[in-house]
């Protein structure tokens, strides 16, 4: 085995012992790893960010940017495919950078995952919140006080500066965490089940707005489909397509959580690509349909609203009974989104902790219930702390980069893996590799680019204290180099010998 320090790769097979030896339980059929991404995907993307991004950013033609963000995920959703039927293991885009771009880059991706998921769980638990506070009220149940519904610290300057707002704590953000956290504790099975529900209930809901909806559309709406730009790159035109795509690009965030349930899946081989592309594909329609539908009921100017699925039934007297439905879809479909990102992380935690890069409590498993159990406490604990306290409206776009540069890595990844290891055998190979892999990386490099310049400058700052972190623990920990310095040491035992 050649090892080159910070670059040393984890050999494929490892996983694959590693894995025998726990103790998760094989639940999830195809089906239920497609209802896992569709919990994971449809959520604050379509329910509270397609507004903005047609009023501010693109109109109409925000039809052109879910599908710029959907082909981008595809690109990298069959990469996923590859790699998750070839190293089916709970750590995903972590484990397979670890196997082809060295312990290093792979830190950098498990670190930038705790954005994918655990920040994004803090982001979609304020969504929550905010729908639940919207709810009670047209309900006639304002039981909830301003003061107990929002976060006591806002973000001044580039975000790094906390300010009082008056507010005590975001009491439904931590609930939610809290009752989705026990749920991912107790059990794969439990939570699975829960999700199909779930699953059930919100796409209905979905098709409903779609099918209803599609009755009022008023195709006068539609032009101009890309409104001139305004003279500012990203309102309108074409750098608006753009920076829409950027931003709704969140809508599709989760559906590569399947791939962290491979060790839980009864056949990743046939399960791992059903699930992951099987999802997306489902939601991608969806949220073609229903952006379409969205921007034919209003003027795209009247969906700059934190909930603009509502204000757009509004609109229309004869579907307001749509309204409450809308609202409870928002509030499950959050839900479930949350759960699906809980037990990723988790998982990825688990086998950062057995490679030494995380202390070993990370991965320790429940004995009765199966779950890293320590590892989902962590998670939600952290999440609802986030969601609870802090302001998290600067993260949803550091959710977004962390995610993309996690796919722009898996596609590079898959591609090099081709090349050092021809001979692997491969249950699912990317068609084309040579054109997906690089349209992956170009399609999700462009959407990063696109986003503001600040989340990059925040994204630096991330990155400095997932460094500092490495170096202090995970370099001095790891098992790897733990074995590169064994056979060092026996082999220079050897030659003197
Ligand atoms: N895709 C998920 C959502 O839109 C994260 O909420």
């Amino acid at each position: 085995m050649k090892l080159t320090g910070l670059f040393a790769t984890k050999p494929i097979d490892d996983y694959e012992t590693e894995a025998v030896s726990e103790h998760l339980v094989r639940a999830l059929g195809a089906p239920a790893l497609v209802c896992f991404g569709i919990g994971a995907v449809i959520g604050t993307g379509i329910f509270v960010l397609t507004g903005i991004a047609a009023a501010q950013h693109a109109g109409p033609a925000i039809v052109l940017a879910f599908i710029i963000a959907g082909v981008g995920s595809m690109f990298a959703g069959l990469c996923y495919s590859e790699f998750s039927t070839m190293v089916p293991v709970a750590g995903s885009a972590y484990a397979y950078s670890y196997a082809t771009l060295g312990e290093f880059i792979a830190w950098f991706v498990g670190w930038n995952l705790v954005l994918e998921y655990m920040m994004a769980c803090s982001v979609v638990s304020v969504g929550w919140s905010r729908y639940f506070v919207q709810f009670l009220h047209d309900i006639g149940a304002n039981i909830v006080p301003a003061s107990l519904a929002s976060a006591p610290l806002q973000a001044t300057g580039m975000g790094l500066q906390l300010e009082r707002t008056g507010a005590f704590l975001n009491v439904p953000a931590v609930f939610i965490v809290g009752l989705t956290t026990a749920l991912c504790y107790w059990g794969i099975k439990e939570s699975a089940f829960v999700n199909n529900i779930i699953v059930a209930v919100k796409v209905s809901i979905v098709v409903a707005v779609i099918v209803f909806g599609a009755f009022y559309i008023n195709p006068a709406h539609w032009h101009p489909f890309i409104p001139a730009n305004t003279g500012t790159y990203g309102s309108f035109g074409w750098s608006g397509v753009l920076q829409a795509a950027a931003i709704i690009f969140f809508a599709y965030i989760g559906f590569d959580a399947v791939s962290t349930v491979a060790q839980e899946a009864k056949d990743p081989a046939r399960g791992m690509p059903i699930g992951l592309l099987g999802s997306l594909s489902i939601c991608a329609v969806l949220y073609v349909l229903m952006s379409g539908v969205l921007t034919g009921l209003v003027p795209y100017s009247r969906l700059n609203d934190a909930a603009p699925v509502v204000a757009a039934l509004q609109a229309h007297p004869q579907l307001s009974w749509l309204r409450l439905w809308v609202e409870l879809g928002a509030l499950l479909g959050l839900t479930s989104v949350i759960i699906t990102l809980i037990i990723p992380q988790a998982r990825i935690w688990l086998t950062m902790s057995r490679d030494g890069l995380l202390p070993r409590v990370f991965g320790s498993v429940h004995p009765r219930f199966h779950t890293p159990h320590v590892s989902t406490v962590i998670t939600g604990v952290a999440a609802a702390t986030f969601g609870g306290l802090l302001p998290i409206g600067l993260l949803g776009e550091l959710v977004s980069i962390g995610t993309l540069i996690a796919f722009i890595v898996v596609c590079i990844g898959v591609l090099v893996l081709r090349y050092t290891r021809p001979q692997l055998k491969r249950p699912f190979r990317v068609p084309w590799i040579w054109f997906t892999a690089p349209m992956g990386v170009a399609f999700c490099g462009l959407m990063a680019y696109s986003l503001p310049n600040e989340t990059w400058w925040r994204l630096g700052v991330w990155s400095v204290i997932g460094f500092a972190i490495y170096f202090l623990y995970g370099y001095r920990n790891s098992r790897l180099r733990a074995l590169e310095t064994t056979s060092d040491r026996s082999q220079r035992v050897a030659q003197r010998g």
